[in-house]
């Protein structure tokens, strides 16, 4: 579904990037884990364009969108939900998550799609006229991953769903993965939190400094001796 081959990119001066490729089939989780600064959301903005490839290809269905406008990646089926949230926080729940689904403009979908969401999301329909901004953080992903699901893609980009989150929080937002997974839905899962995602993945890849050093199903990588050291501390 996904192909990314020798892809390097960066800021100015700096190469943060360098030679990555994966591939990800149709139905997969794949989980991309990697410490603090090792490259994981450089690599989203490179996958959605936010940031020009340097070298390299990303190819979605066999196609190149590696120089393709972010608007219109989304429009061919990858959502992603960024670091940080981004949300719309002077606007209602429901506003928020409506404006996800404008990029289908078809209405039924759109009204389909938000029955889903509630359905995935119970609180966020019990509380769709308040302010996103009244939202504790577990909420907010919530509603930033329902947004990004209103647009009805095919691939799911999350960038650190975990970060910030209060540890019941992240569960819930965790459990929620392989439900939407479920759905038809192929998941990319970028996350510092190793073993949670480890755990979820089918398969995995380690990213050090911009590099792929290692990669496996989650289950072999849980079991990897250097893995365990550098990041689970076991
Ligand atoms: N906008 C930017 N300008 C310059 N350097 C950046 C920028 N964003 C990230 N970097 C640098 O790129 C490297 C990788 O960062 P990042 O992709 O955010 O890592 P991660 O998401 O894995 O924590 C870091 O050294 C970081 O300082
Ligand atoms: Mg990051």
């Amino acid at each position: 579904m996904l192909e990314i081959n020798n892809l390097s990119s960066g800021y100015g001066d700096i190469q943060v990037l360098s030679s990555i490729s994966l591939s990800i089939q149709q139905g997969e989780i794949i989980s991309i884990v990697g410490a603090n600064g090792a490259g994981k959301s450089t690599l989203v903005r490179t996958i959605m364009g936010t940031l020009p490839a340097r070298e390299g290809h990303v190819w979605l269905n066999g196609q190149d969108i590696t120089k393709l406008p972010t608007h219109q990646i989304a429009k061919l089926g990858i959502a992603q939900v960024m670091e940080g949230r981004r949300l719309f926080n002077h606007m209602t729940v429901e506003d928020n998550l409506l404006i996800g689904g404008d990029i289908l403009c078809d209405k039924q979908r759109s009204s389909e799609n938000l029955t889903w969401v509630y359905s995935l999301f119970p609180k966020l329909e019990s509380r769709r006229k308040q302010l996103a901004r009244s939202f504790s953080g577990g909420e907010q992903q919530m509603l930033a991953i329902g947004r990004a699901l209103m647009t009805g893609p095919k691939l799911l980009l999350l960038d650190e769903p975990s970060i910030g989150l209060a540890p019941i929080m992240v569960e819930t937002v965790f459990e929620k993965l392989p439900e939407i997974n479920a759905r038809g839905i192929t998941i990319f899962l970028v996350e510092q939190d190793v073993h949670r995602s480890l755990s979820i993945a089918s398969r995995a890849y380690v990213l050090e400094h911009g590099q792929i050093v290692m990669s496996g199903t989650g289950a072999e990588l849980l079991k990897d001796d250097r893995l365990r050291k550098a990041y689970l501390g076991i």
